[in-house]
């Protein structure tokens, strides 16, 4: 993958300013409200029946902070995310099996999430360097898949 000094800057600049334990937090919340059936891989989460019960969830909440972490991970090593994301992706596959059409939902709903925060800022060019972000991460997490 060629990343060009404008997509780089988009994703860092961006980043930076990202509160990965909201962000993140709202991102999983909206996957688990907007794709109720993605829930079915949180049952050890507790009360999910609600928009305000997944809102009001402290496993959700701590979740997605772990989440975006770890997409701060590919941010980090943007030239070599396949690497950073193998066991993750082999954690996904093997033990939770999740299917990897919802790594997708959930970078919809992070987009939704970031443009909401940063308004003006989220520019169609900034957009476009996160779904390519996101695009490479999700092909990597999808890359244990058999
Ligand atoms: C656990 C990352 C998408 C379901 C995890 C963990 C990380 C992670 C870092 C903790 C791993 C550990 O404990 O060692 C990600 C990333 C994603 C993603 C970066 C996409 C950008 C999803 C999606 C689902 C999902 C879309 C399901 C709809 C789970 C489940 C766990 C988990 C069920 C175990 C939770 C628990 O019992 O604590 N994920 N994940 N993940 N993930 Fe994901």
């Amino acid at each position: 993958v060629h990343w060009s000094d404008e997509e780089r800057k988009a994703i860092t600049s961006i980043w930076g300013k990202v509160d990965v334990e909201s962000a993140g937090h709202q991102a999983l919340v909206r996957l688990l409200i907007v794709y109720p059936w993605t829930q079915r891989y949180f049952s050890s989460f507790g009360n999910l029946s609600s928009a305000a019960a997944i809102l009001g969830n402290p496993k959700v909440k701590h979740h997605g902070k772990t989440v975006l972490t770890a997409l701060g991970d590919a941010v980090k090593n943007m030239d070599n995310i396949k690497a950073t994301f193998s066991k993750l992706s082999e954690l996904h596959s093997e033990k939770l099996h999740v299917d990897p059409e919802n790594f997708r939902l959930l970078g919809e709903t992070l987009v939704i999430v970031l443009a909401g925060q940063f308004g003006a800022e989220f520019t169609p060019a900034v957009q476009a360097a996160w779904q390519k972000l996101l695009a490479v991460s999700i092909s990597a997490l999808s890359k244990q898949y058999h």
